[in-house]
């Protein structure tokens, strides 16, 4: 939800801080804007649209000197995304601008203050509140930005992550966070701000994390000093060595990320149980498994909070828990659960889910579950993010960064985690035996071999998503493991390429579904020969009887669906509660190469935001 970038130093700031925008673009789209300052002049442009869009304009609007700049890439929340809501927004006096990730929640009521007070409003938006009110108070109170912006802050309710700059205190930049991720680089006397790291890791290795209700005064070729913004305590900077690489953000050759992203898979779950999984020895090491057995193992129930695609990794965790370490496990959608009054108690383990570690809602839930109690482990792609460092412990998934929006990697890498932890617990409670253990180990270690075959199937994907590119409609059928893959089939579809579709047990069908089924409905089918495949078969009887169009997804060499399916896409054969590493992968193909034959922007589909830090 909106990506901020900021710099003050020695270089031009206009190159740094649009090359960030574009780094974090993946954020939010709606609209773009940059400040400068050259010494002399604070200046501004921005416009609705991507951040192509702004440098067209910028470049012919304002001159790109200065070594100071702001930059902001929107994912709308008050206000349309028109260029007056875009960000920066300047304060009344057009002595300071802010940039914002997040909401102000009682933006109306400071507004309406401010309003009697004779300050005026360009845009709908509560940023621009914000801004006014720090000016408020430094005219008011006499104190410098730092302080200002303390005070202002301690009036507002809701989430941020901002940077605020003063044309009459130049040699100063002032960010704050609560809710929305917030990173400073440490270069050679300069520094830099955004949302992640991403956008200086060409300059500096060195960063300092914000944590929530911190706030830092940024001194250029100086200092960075952090204080907590309730009681202005000082707070000793932590200075985090960096583990991205330039290689690992930039497209590597793809045409979009998220086709990267699909072909990484293999490395990526490599990379998931490296060092975890030493399959001769027969062990599992996940030290935030291991440091809390006892806690985890006597849970008398799990619950999994969840968004989206993580939600739908949930799911599938949840079958595999029940069955490899007999824990009773409910998933729940985080938004649901945390304004629920749920049943919580100590003997309760919540496993939350998030690629970006950010989510507002999974946050909410954990913080929820905590105060009733419960045990709360992290399973999170970002290192260092919000929600990894809320939990009490946690296991990431080292996909590498996710930037397409479209989730792939980050869903393959969460069961990976979850069904490793899930082995660990049964060894240790005896709920699975060693020789099903070890056989769980030995196809782990195929399973990127497996991923990669499923890739090969690309060629039969793009025909298939040639033939059904513009139908309006799409079922996804699967039963046990496989039904959350559908739902993540379905949800892939309809996020990238705008076609509606629905994920359904295969048999729920016949309680309502079935009368959508005519000859211009695919059917996507994962029938693979494991579990109920007898009863999949059966299912896709019925659809044919009816003249939908089938697409199966099957195990290599079946000839039973082949018979009766259009089309069928093969992937190899595995364990059944490893399956879904395996059907996910045509599915993924197949709603990005219908994406790309509409002509969709397949990495940053319209309205949505990679990280939703906003409920
Ligand atoms: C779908 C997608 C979203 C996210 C959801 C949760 O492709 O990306 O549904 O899965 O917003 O995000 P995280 O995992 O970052 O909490």
């Amino acid at each position: 939800m909106c990506g901020i970038v900021g710099y003050i130093g020695h270089r031009e700031a206009y190159p740094i801080v649009l090359k960030g925008l574009q780094r974090l673009e993946y954020r939010g789209y709606d609209s773009a804007g940059i400040a400068l300052y050259n010494g002399n002049e604070l200046r501004m442009s921005k416009t609705k649209g991507k951040v192509s869009d702004l440098k067209k304009r910028l470049e012919s609007e304002i001159p790109t000197d200065g070594t100071v700049g702001i930059g902001h890439t929107r994912w709308a929340t008050h206000g349309e995304p028109n260029d007056v809501n875009s960000h920066p927004h300047y304060s009344n006096s057009g002595d300071l601008v802010i940039i914002h990730n997040g909401i102000i929640e009682n933006y109306d009521a400071l507004k309406k203050e401010l309003k009697k007070r004779g300050y005026t409003f360009k845009s709908d938006t509560d940023t621009e509140v914000l801004v006014n009110l720090i000016e408020d108070v430094i005219k008011n109170e006499g104190v410098k930005l730092g302080k200002a912006v303390q005070i202002a802050l301690n009036q507002t309710i809701g989430a941020y992550a901002i940077a605020v700059f003063n044309k009459t205190k130049p040699d100063e930049l002032v960010v704050a966070r609560l809710g929305s991720p917030l990173a400073i680089g440490v270069g050679e006397g300069e520094f830099f701000v955004a949302s992640d790291a991403s956008p200086f890791i060409e300059f500096t290795n060195n960063a300092i994390y914000l944590e929530d209700g911190e706030m830092a005064v940024i001194r250029r070729e100086k200092e960075v000093k952090i204080r907590k913004i309730k009681d202005d305590s000082l707070v000793d900077p932590y200075l985090q060595e960096l583990q991205l690489n330039l290689e690992q953000i930039e497209k590597g050759g793809y045409e979009h990320f998220m086709l990267k992203e699909i072909h990484e898979q293999p490395n990526a779950i490599s990379d998931t149980f490296r060092g975890r999984m030493l399959v001769d020895k027969g062990i599992i090491r996940m030290a935030g498994v291991d440091d809390n057995m006892e806690r985890i193992s006597n849970a008398k129930r799990i619950i999994i909070v969840a968004c989206g695609t993580s939600w739908h990794a949930g799911l599938v965790a949840e079958y595999v828990f029940e069955e490899i370490a007999r824990i009773p496990v409910e998933v729940e959608y985080a938004s649901e659960f945390r304004y629920r009054n749920p049943v919580i108690s100590e003997n309760d383990v919540i496993i939350a889910i998030s690629q970006s570690g950010e989510t507002a809602d999974t946050m909410a839930a954990i913080k929820l579950a905590k105060e009733k109690g419960a045990f709360a482990f992290g399973v999170c792609n970002v290192v260092g993010s919000s929600i990894s460092r809320e939990t009490h412990a946690g296991a990431y998934t080292h996909a590498g960064p996710e930037i397409g929006v479209a989730s792939t990697k980050a869903f393959t890498t969460q069961i990976t985690v979850l069904t490793l932890m899930a082995l660990k617990l049964g060894k240790f409670k005896g709920t699975i035996s060693n020789s099903d253990f070890h056989m769980y180990l030995q196809e782990m270690e195929r399973i990127p071999d497996k991923v990669k075959t499923a890739l090969e199937s690309d060629a039969v994907v793009t025909k298939i998503a040639e033939i059904y590119k513009d139908a309006p409609n799409c079922l996804y059928l699967g039963r046990g493991y496989n039904f959350p893959v559908a739902l993540e089939g379905a949800l892939k579809l309809k996020e990238i390429s705008y076609i509606h579709a629905e994920g359904y047990p295969a048999a729920e069908m016949k309680h309502g579904p079935i009368a959508l089924i005519d000859e211009q409905m695919p059917v996507v089918v994962i029938a693979t020969k494991k579990g109920h495949y007898e009863k999949v078969v059966s299912n896709i009887q019925e659809i044919k009887s009816r003249k939908g169009k089938i697409i199966g997804i099957v195990t290599q060499g079946d000839e039973e669906v082949r018979e009766l399916a259009d089309h069928v896409i093969e992937v190899p054969e595995t364990i059944e509660a490893l399956t879904p590493l395996l059907t996910t992968i045509p599915l993924q193909l197949l709603s990005y190469h219908i994406a790309v034959m509409l002509g969709k922007n397949v990495d940053q589909p319209r309205n949505l935001a990679k990280s939703v830090t906003v409920e």
